[in-house]
């Protein structure tokens, strides 16, 4: 078999699309390598959310140029949304590269490849596809891995909502949901081939089955089909939009008991002419508001959060805002930013006028907030046997293995190594604490188990 060099960068959604291009490039006759100097096809799915996902990229690139130079039969190619956003102007600054896809173009990988072994002409495919809604097409015949005992499944890509700092409904194209059967035949296959949890994907997630839908399923139907297919021991989904969260969706929280408890809710900032300007299309108050509805329906939910810091004329009350709403909430876990401007996204417009020392200061005290409110939460657990799904051995020294808690902390743990194996759901007792992650100690079978 030829050999496949493939690095991913941002989210979940690029890491499902590297699994699907692997599987493609598998079928046909690549296997994937972790040696670059070895490959004779070399992938990078890029990431455009913020600037500096884009830097690395391009200084990644710097380093797989001479590669070409010495194998001149080296196939290159750039996909994800960098791609869909530079397109061309990508081949100016790196004439080498053979192919560049963007998301959309996923199923045309075998093809890009085979036209770039048969003429060295470099092909850009940007466009977004135009059917109606969103289909994966099965692939027949065994893969080249099995899935961990956790595994994605993609249920509606791109986004309508249009936050004004947002490159994604750009970059990903308009919202578009796949048909609910598809998504139950892709669990069951996964369940068959060893998947314990599955975790539903969309950039907008709970905007699942608003239209285009030819048998239309709302999202909450879909967490129980989901949920009631026989091996799904936990279902958990990310990412969601706080005004996709309706009453039937708690309630699914409340009453399906796969459904971990917890939701990654980003509210990106906790003032409202801030989150007006963001068009985020709720207040801070209305955010407060549901997080106190689900933890009045679900009392032992965990919240995570996105947050940006430094938008475009935040002052000094206005930020003051957000940490008083992170407290309020006591999120378990953030991802922090220092606001960028995307091309093409209404805020690059404005005037970006908090100086990049400010936006630094500004993240180092969200940080440092989180981190304290992160150990506040964990001190809950500590001490206590809490339920683990072992997603795999723990590359740390003196633990065995590794794994998450339904609230999603992770947990490292000892003990157990002659008779557990990833996939089991196992009691922990916790003993320590370190930033989001527990260490613990193996404490015993945990029922429902290895049925
Ligand atoms: N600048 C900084 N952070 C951003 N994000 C999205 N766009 C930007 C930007 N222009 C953050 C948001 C989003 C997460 C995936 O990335 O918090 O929820
Ligand atoms: Fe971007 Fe907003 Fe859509 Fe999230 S909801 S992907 S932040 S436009």
């Amino acid at each position: 078999m030829k050999q496949v060099y493939m690095d991913t960068f941002g989210c979940q959604m690029n890491v499902a699309d590297s699994d699907r291009m692997e599987l493609l490039l598998f079928h046909s006759g690549y296997a994937r390598t972790a040696n670059v100097e070895e490959a004779d096809l070399i992938l990078v799915n890029t990431c455009s959310i913020r600037e500096k996902a884009e830097q690395k990229i391009f200084s990644l690139f710097g380093n797989l140029k001479p590669l070409k130079r010495n194998n001149p039969g080296l196939v290159m190619g750039l996909t994800g949304c960098l791609a869909q956003q530079e397109g061309e102007v990508l081949l100016k600054k790196m004439p080498y590269l053979d192919f560049i896809l963007g998301p959309d173009a996923v199923e045309r990988l075998p093809a890009a490849v085979e036209r770039a072994l048969s003429c060295r002409e470099p092909v850009v495919w940007t466009g977004f596809d135009r059917a109606k809604n969103y289909a994966i097409p099965e692939v027949e015949g065994e893969g080249p891995v099995n899935p961990g005992p956790s595994a994605f499944v993609n249920i509606v890509k791109g986004c309508d909502k249009f936050c004004s700092f947002c490159v994604v409904p750009f970059t990903r194209g308009r919202e578009k949901s796949r048909e609910a059967e598809e998504i139950y035949a892709e669990v069951r296959r996964l369940v068959a081939r060893g998947a314990r949890e599955i975790v539903l994907l969309g950039q907008n997630v709970n905007a699942y089955g608003k239209r285009g839908l030819d048998k239309p399923v709302a999202f909450h139907e879909l967490l129980y089909g989901v949920a009631g297919i026989p091996g799904v021991k936990r279902l958990r989904f990310t990412t969601s939009h706080p005004r996709d969260v309706t009453r039937d969706l708690v309630r699914a929280f409340r009453d399906i008991d796969a459904l971990m408890d917890h939701l990654h809710l980003p509210v990106q900032s906790g003032n409202d002419r801030i989150l007006d300007l963001m068009r985020r299309g709720h207040t801070a108050r209305e955010y407060l508001d549901l997080v106190a509805e689900l933890k009045s329906e679900v009392p032992d939910i965990a919240l995570s959060t996105d947050i940006i810091v430094g938008f475009p004329g935040e002052t000094a009350a206005e930020f003051e805002d957000t940490l008083e709403l992170m407290e309020r909430v006591g999120f378990d876990s953030s991802y922090l930013f220092a606001y960028s401007p995307r091309p093409n996204t209404p805020a690059a417009e404005f005037e970006d006028s908090v100086p990049e020392e400010t936006k630094r200061a500004r993240l180092q005290k969200v940080i440092d907030l989180q981190n304290r409110i992160t150990l506040a939460n964990g001190g809950k657990f500590l001490g206590r046997e809490v339920d683990v799904l072992i997603e795999g051995r723990a590359a740390r020294h003196g633990a065995h293995f590794k794994g998450r808690v339904p609230q999603y902390w992770l947990v490292n743990f000892s003990g157990g190594e002659d008779v557990l194996r990833p996939g089991d759901i196992v009691k922990v007792k916790t003993e320590e604490i370190l930033g989001h992650v527990f260490k613990g100690r193996y404490a015993g079978q945990s029922t429902p188990n290895r049925q």
